[in-house]
């Protein structure tokens, strides 16, 4: 398989941060969550960097375990409508639930971004792994596991058949003779289906890249499944190479296997750097995050991923409790792992819980050591890219200012951008409109 030949690579913008604790970091900026000057720096900073893209997580549920950035942080759409005015190139990505939401106004606000931006949205799609969000929603219950799949599914058929309504000369605009629009290049997409019944057409055209671009971070079989069908990129979490590659291989596979050209596939693991000059700085540099962490936080933490489990009534230095289906109809891939490293490594629940707070991760260590790792995963089909979160309050300035020139250097990263649409840097085509006669 011909491989791409640069690296793609994007920024989560998470406030003040996916870590327990990260707020009382000595650098961090308490409220940076809520802060526009904060979320505009940080894709400023991306943007110099000549990054794809960055994102924005999202989450619909919160008790007062959840962690400080998700208790008070801006909604997805809004924020990155506020960092297209401020933004020329890079992409703007986030996270919106097809179980909590409806097609016909997701449709518009992706679309509305991509043509604020000039054709740099994306949109995460995800099923809300937290069972909670139904209390928000007023739903009795949270749809099953595969059941949020189904309706992921056929949400994406109605959003993309919306996005083609108009042609892309469908207006005509002429003053003179009063045609505002071509009647014939109008298209109603009359949906009914398991979940949705939604006529159309959208009230809105599409940008220069088509259509916003679809992103996905299934892991489970269900998850990949669906990202291998529908996802132009695809977010994924990983704890070695060994699990990337394979990882990498699967979904690879199974997007040839729906019919689709793997290297328009574009797979991108998170990883969350802690750099320093030399390794001792990038050691202490670690320590010092992993120290602002209580042993209590970190059971909160873990639990969240269990349904809010309260793993406080455990021995903490005893094996890791047996959970049985605990976990499986939320973050199910991300649950199974723990079970299963737990139970392959022997940890004690104190363990899991730390490790699951501050992981150490191999990209820990001066910017050489750090490009070493980042150029090995990609060469060994392990990663089209990453997506950088920052462990650190200037982990992405780290990244930005000493990672990237050393891969500039090594021609594994652009050093301008070669497009200003999200598709155009991300390498995968723009989708013909489905109803445009192409001449043949
Ligand atoms: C880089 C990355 C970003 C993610 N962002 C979100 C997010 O914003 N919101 C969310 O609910 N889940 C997010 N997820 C979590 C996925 O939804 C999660 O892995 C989930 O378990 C989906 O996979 P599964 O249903 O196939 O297990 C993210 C995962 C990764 C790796």
């Amino acid at each position: 398989m011909a491989k791409q030949k640069q690296i793609k690579l994007g920024a989560i913008i998470h406030g003040v941060g996916g870590h327990v604790s990260g707020w009382r970091h000595p650098e961090a900026i308490t409220d940076a969550s809520v802060n526009f000057g904060f979320y505009k720096g940080q894709a400023q900073k991306a943007e110099s960097g000549k990054f794809d893209l960055v994102f924005i997580a999202d989450g619909l549920y919160i008790t007062e375990k959840s962690i400080p950035h998700f208790l008070n942080r801006f909604e997805p759409i809004t924020i990155l409508s506020a960092l297209a005015s401020v933004t020329s190139h890079i992409g703007l990505v986030g996270t919106l639930s097809t179980s909590y939401s409806e097609p016909f106004t997701v449709a518009r606000q992706f679309a509305s971004i991509d043509l604020i931006s000039d054709g740099r949205s994306g949109w995460n799609v995800v099923t809300s792994p937290l069972e909670g969000s139904a209390k928000n929603y007023s739903k009795a219950e949270h749809p099953s596991h595969p059941e949020r799949y189904r309706i992921a599914n056929e949400y994406l058929e109605v959003t993309r058949g919306l996005w083609d309504s108009w042609e892309d000369d469908a207006f005509v605009r002429d003053k003179e003779s009063g045609v505002f629009f071509d009647p014939s290049k109008l298209h109603t997409l009359n949906h009914k289906g398991e979940y949705f019944s939604v006529q159309g057409p959208l009230n809105i055209a599409r940008s220069r890249q088509g259509q916003p671009v679809i992103f996905q971070a299934g892991a489970s079989e269900d998850g990949r499944a669906f990202a291998a069908k529908v996802a132009d990129a695809i977010f994924a979490g990983h704890e070695s190479i060994d699990d990337a590659k394979s990882y990498y291989a699967d979904i690879k596979k199974r997007a040839a296997s729906e019919g689709r050209n793997p290297d328009e596939v574009v797979i991108l693991p998170g990883i969350a750097p802690i750099i320093g000059l030399t390794e001792e700085e990038a050691e202490r540099k670690y320590q010092e995050v992993a120290n602002l962490v209580t042993i209590d936080k970190a059971l909160d933490y873990l639990g969240r991923f269990f349904e809010h489990h309260d793993f406080s009534q455990y021995p903490l230095d005893e094996a890791f409790p047996e959970l049985g289906d605990f976990g499986s109809n939320s973050f199910r891939s991300g649950t199974d792992k723990i079970k299963q490293t737990a139970k392959e490594k022997n940890l004690t629940l104190r363990q899991v819980a730390l490790n699951v707070a501050t992981p150490r991760n191999e990209f820990t260590g001066t910017p050489e050591y750090v490009a070493d790792r980042v150029q090995a995963w990609f060469e060994e089909n392990a990663a089209d890219g990453f997506i950088i979160a920052a462990a650190l309050p200037k982990g992405l300035d780290d990244f930005v200012d000493h990672v990237v020139p050393i891969l500039q250097e090594r021609g594994l990263y652009r050093t301008e951008y070669e497009a200003d649409t999200l598709r155009g840097n991300l390498g995968i085509p723009v989708p013909a409109n489905r109803y445009t006669k192409v001449n043949v």
